[in-house]
């Protein structure tokens, strides 16, 4: 398959409102953007942070691509099964021991080359030096960085800031969830100037990421012309952490919106939306869209 063709499978945004009682209550328009509907294997954001990667990829004629994440990281389970649609080698660097899971032995399956690294060596993962030597040990390639998050990313999700621009012309706030802030930095790219982006960390302490979208955003020679901010307190606990309280809330929310939601991103964004909205932290008439991310492939490791 052509990356071209691979790409062009891209039907139209589904944008769906969320009738809760509660934002009845409060007098607020909820949309959901559903880009977990997108496509099944290259689900949600992931879809359009790899678009103009896997296109640059495709036309520079690269033998392999190396990209880097955790043992559940959506990013490399998406990224494994596009490169064998496209017939590129591909490697994931996975940060701490090594482990089996089933996002694991898709990606294996599918002809990924996982290679281990400590928690300490992946921290490099920013390094020239040790990049060099990485892409030497693992038959040379091109580095996507971890969550594929990089100026050409920034530039697939503006496409989707677009198409969400379309259909709600109206939008007060726009909500995502946040792990490097790739997504967020994409959307703040595309977004019109009256439009409010907030960003939902699902790290803990991720005041770091306000630096890290100014750069990513500098990458991509953009500026920022919306007003945005990030949300410190969607974290429940920590990145990948579902203790049973969270587990609770994120299957009553399933219920409650009548859809799937990802355990650590999508779940925990909706979590403390609702949780603002109780607060009135929207101010009455506001039209609000949170971004579905996907990673629906996730659940199965929790449940
Ligand atoms: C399902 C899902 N939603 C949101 C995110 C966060 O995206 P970003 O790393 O661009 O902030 C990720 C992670 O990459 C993800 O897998």
């Amino acid at each position: 398959m052509a990356v071209i063709d691979l790409f062009n499978t891209y039907t139209s945004l589904v944008v769906e409102p969320a009738e809760l009682p509660l934002f009845v209550k409060k007098k607020l328009n909820v949309f959901i953007v559903r880009t977990d509907l997108v496509h099944p294997l290259i689900s949600g954001n992931k879809w359009y942070k790899l678009k103009y990667n896997l296109l640059a990829a495709h036309e520079g004629s690269v033998s392999r691509v190396i990209s880097f994440g955790g043992a559940y990281s959506n990013h490399i389970h998406a990224l494994a099964w596009a490169s064998k649609q496209l017939g590129i080698a591909c490697t994931g660097v996975m940060r701490g021991e090594e482990v089996v899971n089933p996002m694991l032995l898709d990606a294996q399956s599918w002809g990924m080359k996982l290679h281990f690294v400590d928690r300490a060596n992946y921290r490099k993962r920013h390094d020239p030096q040790w990049l060099g030597a990485l892409q030497r040990e693992v038959g040379g390639g091109v580095i996507i960085p971890e969550g594929g998050s990089n100026a050409l990313a920034i530039r697939g999700v503006a496409e989707l800031m677009n198409d969400i621009s379309i259909t709600l012309p109206n939008l007060d706030y726009l909500l995502c969830a946040c792990g490097t802030g790739g997504t967020l930095a994409g959307l703040i790219s595309g977004a019109p100037n009256e439009l409010k982006l907030e960003g939902y960390p699902v790290l803990k302490g991720a005041n770091f990421l306000y630096g890290d979208i100014q750069q990513l955003l500098q990458a991509a020679n953009v500026d920022a012309h919306c007003s945005w901010s990030l949300d410190l307190d969607a974290h429940y606990g920590g990145y990948g952490k579902i203790n049973t309280e969270h587990k609770a809330h994120w299957l009553a929310l399933e219920e409650q919106f009548k859809m799937l939601f990802d355990p650590v991103y999508t779940s925990k964004l909706v979590r403390r939306f609702l949780e603002k909205v109780e607060q009135d932290a929207y101010p009455i008439g506001s039209t609000v869209a949170l971004v579905h991310t996907g990673g629906l492939q996730g659940r199965r490791s929790v449940l």
